[in-house]
This record gives C-alpha cells, structure tokens and sequence, in this order.
C-alpha cells in the first residue's frame, strides 16, 4: 500500500447528529474520553467558557446555550485517525449541519430512548437517506424509564424509513439499567458508574448459558438478556457490514453517555464497520481519495474568532491527493492560486500548524475574504464538488440600516455573513434594497447580534410577504430576460448573481410555473 492509501485507510470521518437534548455533546465528549483525547469528562461540556474555547467559539453560543457553531475534534484511537464534526442540533441552524453533513463519510445518530424519534431527526435522517451516507444510531439515556428496546427499533424503522439491526442490547432499563451486552463481538463489559474517569471492569462472557452471567446481573436480568437475544437472532438478519455501507441497514447500540454504558462498544465496532473515506461526485466526474491531484472543499466559514482581527477560518474537506502547506492551489471560483502558510488541524482541545493532510481531514485555513461555502481547491483542474446547494429559505426579511454613518460596515458585514452560510442574501432592484432569508427566526438575532458586536453596524429587519425564492434559468436568455422585467421587484439576485423569483406564496409560485413554460423554476442554488 502507498503512503497515501495507508493514510486514507486510517480516517474515520463522521458526524454526530441528534435532536437537541438528546445527549450528543456528552456522547461527543465520552468518544474523546474513551479515545483518550481527554483524560476528565467536564472539558467540552463543564462550562460554556470551556465550550467555546474547544467545540463552540462563538459568543452567542455562550450567550444562549445553543451549539452554534460547527466544529471538528480530531483524535488517534487503535492506529486509526478519528475526525468528528460537531453539528448545531437547533433547528434554525439546520442548514449548517446539511453542510457538514457533505463532508462526512458516515453518521452517528443520537435517540434519547424516552422521547424516540424526534422532529429534527426526521430532517435529518432524510439528508442521510437522500445522499447513501452510513447511520449508526445510539439509542441514549438508558438509565431513564425509557420505552421498551423492541419498541423503540420499530419506531426507528418506521419514522426513518431504514432497516435497523441492533448490535448492543441492554440489560433492564430505568434504575436498573446495568449495561449492555455486545452482541457484535458476544462479550459483555460491565461499567462502574462513573462520570468523570472510566473505570472499566470487563467481565467476558462467550456464552449466554454461562453462570457467569446469573452471577454478574443477577437471574432474572440473566434470563431476560437470553430471551432478548434469541429474539433478536430471530427477527432480525445477521448483521452485514456492506448493507450498512450502502445507507441500507443501521446499526443500533443501547447506552447512557453521561454514566459511560456502551460508549465504548459503539467506538470499538463504529472504528471496526465504518467506512474509511469515500469517493465525491463533481460536476465532471467522481474524485476518488487515492487520486494523486490534491482536492478539497470549504464547507464551513466562521468568522471573527476574535473580533478585533477579522479573521475567518475556512474549514476545508480534504477529498484526494495530500493537501500541503505553503504550496499553491487552484481557486476554481475565482481563478486564481492560492496558498496557505498556517493551516491548522483540529486535535481536541488545541489546534496545530500542519505540513499535510490526507483525504478525509478536515483543515482550518485561515481566510480573508477568498471564501464562500462550496468553494473548490485543486491542483489546477476546473471542476466543483457538488452537494452543497443552497435550499429555499423559509422566512424573508429586508435589512433595514439603522446608522447611515456605518453603511459600509453594515454592507460588508452582511456580506461577509452571508458568505458564511448564516443566511441567504438577495438582492431587490432598483435601490439594492437587501433581503435576508433563513430557515428560523434566530438567525435574524444573530445577524442583528454580530453585525453589531463584529462590524459596529446597527439594522432592523422588517418582514417580508415572501414565502419562497426559486432560482430561475431558461434556455432561451431573451425570455429570461423578458420574465425578470416583468416581474420587477418579484426578482432578487443571490450571491452569485443568479436571478431569483421571490414568491409571495405557493400558489403563487404554481401560477407562475404553470404560465411560464419556458422558464425552469429551481428548488435549489444546484442546478446544472
Ligand atoms: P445535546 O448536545 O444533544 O443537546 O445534549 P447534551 O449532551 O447537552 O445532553 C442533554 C442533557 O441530557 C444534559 O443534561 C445531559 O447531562 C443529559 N444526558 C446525556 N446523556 C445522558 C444519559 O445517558 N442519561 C441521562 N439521564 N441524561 C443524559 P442537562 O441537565 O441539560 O445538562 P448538564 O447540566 O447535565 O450538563
């Protein structure tokens, strides 16, 4: 094997994801802390401060307690490189955890086993399903009167459309949870309860019908785990990794993060079963890793780490080739070579100046305003990773400058948010009046939050009779043309300079479908 092929062997590269509250910060947390990147739980989680300083740097984070920002805790376990990308479980930051989801190669799903299956993990689970990428999911919070394991899997069959197999099971829930049984590996590890050190006592049972097993969870549980897992062997197929693999089938693990219980069964048999970095389409062909031309993509910019440097650090997924410091790229957007002499990885709680880095990592380059989400690097070739659109957004709103003196600020902050991915911005002609779009309310306080906090500018936003925006294109540019003038203020323009149809609502936007044939209406900013 070359260097590269043993590198890309290495990486495991996934995303944590989960309705809020489900409990996937405590679990990201017990990955580092079994993975031994940490050595006290408490450090991503004990207080916000910390909080910013590892996984969410972001003021308003601080301020409300709501993971904002999408970040990366890289750490090395068994002679495997693990990247996790953290993922804002609010759902008016979707959008952002869409995009972090095109540069995972797999997904970690968190249930809490009281509440099931929630909204947002519908959402969610829906982007996995529409883009084939590998779910394991953790049923969590096992030691609460949760619903019944059986029940719970059918739910997860059910609501999220994939076939699921379990490969833990628990042994009682509630109060007399215990642990879980490995049916992966048939071993059964017992925990101490603990949430600050791990203190494992591994008892190993190869054989349910053992005494052992009565002696260490006692007859009943004992008896209880052996009919469960005839059960299971029944119903369910053996497990097949390809058909986890190919988004078919998930793997489900039982545990309670915050008391330890089967975190470590799900990293051993996720860094086992997990796919080592995968292929990406572009709009010319598919990149595989081993391809010798380094490429990559931004899928996340966050701005003004520091608000007295407006600096940004663009956080680039490597997908073939070795990324190297100091060497120039190609900017396929705007044409030009590029060259980073501090790019950073994301070790947890520290980040690091890199040489290279291989397909599957995640680097952090520092940006000063070259950036957009989706942008392409690569050695020279023009061709853009595809997957990152832009989705109508669901709430519009004019930004309204409130002091004429910081105009320019207020310009340059919104664009620069935008370029971002907080939000959309679209342009109404005449009078460049700015329309803001996102998918939730909050985003417009953190706009309004930042452009005052970052840029010294103050706005209002004022509601908008708009309900949806469709990117619009016609093979015949005369009609195109004819359609925008005739619209007028109906029109924006995005980012891109791409004509929009800002609907008032969907009727109105089937009329125009309906009376306009020759203009093709788009859902997305991805059309080719
Ligand atoms: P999130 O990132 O998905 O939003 O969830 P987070 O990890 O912050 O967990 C949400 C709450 O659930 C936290 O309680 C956390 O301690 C708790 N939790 C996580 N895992 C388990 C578990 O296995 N069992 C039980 N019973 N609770 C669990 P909190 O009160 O909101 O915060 P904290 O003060 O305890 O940190």
């Amino acid at each position: 094997m070359s260097t590269i092929e043993q590198e890309i062997a290495k990486r495991r590269t996934f995303g944590i994801i989960s309705h809020p509250d489900a409990g996937k910060t405590t679990l990201t947390e017990k990955l580092l802390l079994f993975g031994g990147a940490i050595q006290t739980a408490g450090a991503v989680k004990s207080n916000k401060i910390k909080k910013s300083a590892t996984s969410d740097f972001m003021e308003i984070e601080k301020q409300r307690g709501i993971s904002v920002a999408t970040s990366v805790m890289t750490f090395e376990y068994h002679d495997l490189k693990i990247n996790i990308l953290d993922t804002p479980g609010h759902k008016d930051f979707a959008e952002d955890t869409y995009r972090t989801l095109t540069a995972v190669d797999s997904v970690i799903l968190v249930i809490d086993c009281v509440k099931g299956v929630e909204e947002q993990t519908e959402r969610l689970m829906e982007v996995c399903r529409m883009r084939k990428t590998p779910v394991i999911i953790f049923i969590n919070k096992m030691d609460r009167e949760g619903q019944n394991p059986f029940d719970l899997l059918d739910e997860l069959e059910q609501k999220l459309m994939i076939k699921v197999r379990p490969l833990t099971w628990p042994i009682n829930i509630g109060q007399n949870f215990k642990g879980v049984y490995n049916l992966y590996d048939k071993s059964l590890n017992l925990f101490s309860v603990n949430k600050t050190r791990i203190e494992r006592d591994i008892v190993a049972i190869d054989d349910l019908n053992s005494p052992e097993l009565d002696k260490q969870v006692g007859e009943r549980d004992a008896n209880q785990l052996r009919e469960d897992v005839e059960l299971i062997e029944g119903v369910y197929d053996e497990f097949d990794r390809q058909a986890y693999l190919d988004a078919d089938v998930a793997p489900v693990f039982f545990g309670s993060a915050v008391n330890n219980f089967g975190v470590q069964e799900l990293l051993d048999t996720f860094c086992d079963i997990a796919p080592a970095t995968l292929p990406r389409p572009t709009d010319v062909r598919v990149i595989i890793p081993t391809d010798k031309k380094f490429s990559g993509f931004v899928f996340k910019i966050h701005a003004n780490l520091d608000p007295k440097h407006r600096d940004r650090i663009a956080f680039l997924r490597v997908c073939s080739g070795i990324f190297e410091r100091n060497k120039f790229y190609h900017h396929v957007r705007l044409d030009k070579d590029v060259r980073f002499s501090n790019p950073y990885n994301f070790m947890a709680q520290s980040k690091d100046v890199i040489d290279e880095a291989f397909p599957g990592d995640v680097v952090g380059l520092y940006d000063t305003g070259n950036f957009k989400i989706g942008d392409t690097l690569t050695e020279g070739e023009d061709f853009f990773f595809q997957g990152i659109p832009s989705f109508s957004p669901e709430i519009f709103k004019e930004l309204i400058n409130m002091d004429p003196l910081k105009s320019k600020q207020l310009e340059k902050g919104i664009q620069q948010l935008t370029d971002e991915g907080v939000a959309q911005l679209f342009l109404i002609q005449p009078g460049n009046r700015k329309v803001v779009g996102t998918v939730g309310d909050l985003q417009f306080e953190v706009i309004q939050y930042r452009l005052e906090h970052e840029y010294g500018a103050k706005c209002r936003f004022d509601s908008m009779p708009i309900s949806k925006a469709c990117w619009i294109t016609s093979d015949n540019p005369a009609k195109l043309q004819e359609y925008i003038r005739l619209k007028g203020t109906q029109i924006g323009y995005d980012k891109d300079e791409h004509p929009v149809f800002l609907a008032e609502s969907d009727w109105m936007l089937r009329m125009n479908i309906q009376n306009n044939p020759d203009i093709r209406f788009h859902q997305t900013s991805e059309f080719k």
